[in-house]
């Protein structure tokens, strides 16, 4: 194959930006055949002049006919798309229909082939996964732990910080070790699998930007807050038995941030220290990973 045409489909999210600016950015456009297609369900809410008409080219689609239109000439999907999206299967009809080869589901989170008890509550992406297979696509799974900017500013509660009650809640010493990656760093990543011959790229990619313990994360947000926290001690078996009661009482979407917290404690799904694919992605430091000690003073000072 040549350089291969690549589609990013659900634009207007966390993911589409930074993924659609490493495509094209000077570190890997030579790697594709542009433009990139963007498929968006409403292109109105795209600013048309956001990028080069020969950098990218946006697509309305959001059923199986318009898809396949859009699709028709792409080697590898993207999908970045809200999990709400992925009940419909029909991206993927659309992604065998159009003749793409690789298809990379909604994934860029926890490693939930890990998450033992869990692992249905992420029924939707794993019925993806499954779906493209059975069709014969060529899958590519990103997992890159936490999305370091949401964790560290919109949702505290993600490195176990109460900033209302100003306690941090972790079990033990806080040494068991969780994965963020920044948005741009996820980006860069994936722009950095898809450059290599896909036949050489592996079905589960690990993306870890920093990897690191609770409790360094926990006193990263103290000193660059100047808030004081309380330390407490939370067993694992308490954190477990939050997310065993949103399963049981049905309110697992209000309650998925204490499932993800759960994972991080019980199991190694939100720790890739074992598994990382980080040269894969970054072939000779081509870019530099964000970490949470170097974020987190600009992140935490914006209002
Ligand atoms: N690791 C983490 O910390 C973390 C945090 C958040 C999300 N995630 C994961 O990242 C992935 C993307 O989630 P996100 O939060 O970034 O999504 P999002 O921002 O809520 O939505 C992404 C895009 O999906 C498209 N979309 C939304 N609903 C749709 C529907 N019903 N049908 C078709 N398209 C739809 C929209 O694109 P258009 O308007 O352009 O069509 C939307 O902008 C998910 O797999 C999610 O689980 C991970």
């Amino acid at each position: 194959m040549s350089k291969p045409v690549v589609a990013v489909v659900g634009f207007n999210g966390n993911l589409g930006r930074p993924i659609v600016n490493a495509l094209t950015s000077h570190l890997f456009r030579n790697n594709f055949s542009l433009p990139v297609r963007v498929i968006t369900r409403d292109s109105s809410k795209v600013k048309e002049d956001e990028y080069p008409a020969s950098d990218v080219k946006f697509y309305e689609a959001h059923d199986l006919d318009t898809y396949v239109k859009a699709l028709t000439g792409v080697n590898a999907v993207l999908d970045v798309r809200a999990v709400a999206a992925l009940a419909d299967l029909s991206l993927i009809e659309a992604a065998k229909k159009a003749g793409v080869t690789l298809y990379s589901p909604s994934d860029y989170g926890v490693d939930y082939y890990k998450a033992g008890e869990f692992r249905t509550l992420f029924k939707r992406k794993l019925d993806s996964a499954a779906h493209a297979k059975a069709l014969g696509l060529q899958v590519v799974q990103f997992h890159t732990g936490f999305f370091l900017e949401g964790a560290l500013k919109a949702v505290p509660k993600l490195i176990f910080v109460d900033p209302t009650n100003k306690t941090a809640n972790y079990p033990g010493d806080g040494s068991q070790e969780v994965t963020f990656t920044s948005l741009r760093n996820i980006g860069q990543a994936v722009a950095g699998v898809l450059s290599h011959p896909f036949n050489e790229i592996p079905e589960q990619v690990y993306i870890g930007g920093d990897i690191r313990s609770i409790k360094e994360t926990v006193q990263t947000y103290e000193q660059v807050t100047e808030i004081s926290l309380q330390h407490q001690s939370k067993s694992v078996e308490d954190f477990v038995k939050v997310a065993q009661d949103h399963a049981a009482k049905g309110t697992l979407l209000a309650g998925f941030q204490d499932v993800l917290l759960a994972l991080a404690v019980s199991t190694n799904s939100a720790n890739f220290s074992d598994r990382v694919s980080n040269k894969l992605a970054n072939p000779g430091d081509l870019f530099e990973w964000d970490t949470v000690s170097k974020i987190a003073p600009t992140l935490l000072s914006q209002k």
